[in-house]
């Protein structure tokens, strides 16, 4: 049981770019972010950006209270791995946060269970936080078996690591079937699978489980992104599409207020 133990988590709102982006485009939406969001304070806030454009996150973001990070990196720390990023790299360019298994890469590089872990673990091993991508599909769904499936996939990482490697980490809970289509999750299907997620770290560790941060993924829009928010265990949100436009993503940064 959780109760009786009362932490205030802090919500955290991640933009997340994926493949988009041009140099001048990425100017204004950064300058926009940026300024939007000067003025919040109840809420941790941060963009993952494509790789070439890091440097240009980091030049406008610093200073501010918009953190950046990647999507993406190797499970390796160096070698004749061509076309793959280390974690040592994103520490040049201060990142504090990378996405671990996305379902896009689950799904599109066939990124397995094991290969998601070990991406985990480097990542914290250079000081970033990994923000860990777990996530039915429309099918699994279907078939009622949401819950054994991002069982299997929070048992990578815990099974491996133990709990205490979630206390310095983010989950992102993402329905696959949510992602790009405009179709969110209900505020109380996410509420369902984010205490279930919390319950199965607090088997291995309570205080872990109750200051873990647990964001919801899916089509997030200002629209809907307080309602979600407002849910117990929904501690922010990853934002895809929305997250590309200034205003829209600066809207849902209040709504974690
Ligand atoms: P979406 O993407 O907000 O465009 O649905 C979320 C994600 O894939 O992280």
């Amino acid at each position: 049981m959780l109760t009786g133990l009362v932490t205030m988590r802090r919500k955290l709102v991640v933009g997340n770019w994926k493949m988009y982006g041009r140099l001048v485009k990425n100017q204004a939406l950064l300058q926009g972010v940026s300024e939007g969001v000067r003025q919040l304070n109840g809420a941790d806030y941060a963009v993952c950006v494509p790789y070439p454009y890091l440097a240009q996150a980091q030049s406008m973001l610093q200073g501010g209270n918009v953190a950046w990070g990647a999507q993406n990196l190797s499970p390796f720390e160096e070698g004749a791995y061509t076309g793959e990023v280390a974690s040592g790299m994103l520490v040049d360019f201060a990142c504090s946060y990378v996405i671990i298994g996305h379902s896009e890469r689950r799904g599109l590089y066939h990124e397995s269970n094991e290969t998601v872990a070990q991406k985990f673990a480097a990542a914290q091993k250079s000081g970033l936080t990994p923000i860990l991508c777990v996530g039915e599909t429309l099918s699994e769904r279907e078939s009622a078996v949401t819950e054994a499936v991002v069982a299997t996939q929070l048992d990578a990482v815990l099974d491996h690591f133990g709990a205490a490697a979630l206390s310095r980490a983010v989950i992102a809970y993402e329905p696959v079937w949510a992602i790009g289509t405009g179709k969110t999750a209900s505020p109380e299907q996410a509420q369902a699978v984010h205490a279930f997620i919390r319950q199965r770290v607090a088997k291995h560790d309570a205080k872990v489980a109750e200051g873990l941060c647990i964001l919801y993924g899916g089509s997030v829009k200002a629209a809907n992104a307080a309602e979600l928010f407002g849910m117990p265990d929904i501690d922010g949100g990853l934002i895809g599409g929305a997250s590309l436009v200034a205003e829209d993503f600066v809207a849902i940064c209040r709504a974690a207020q």
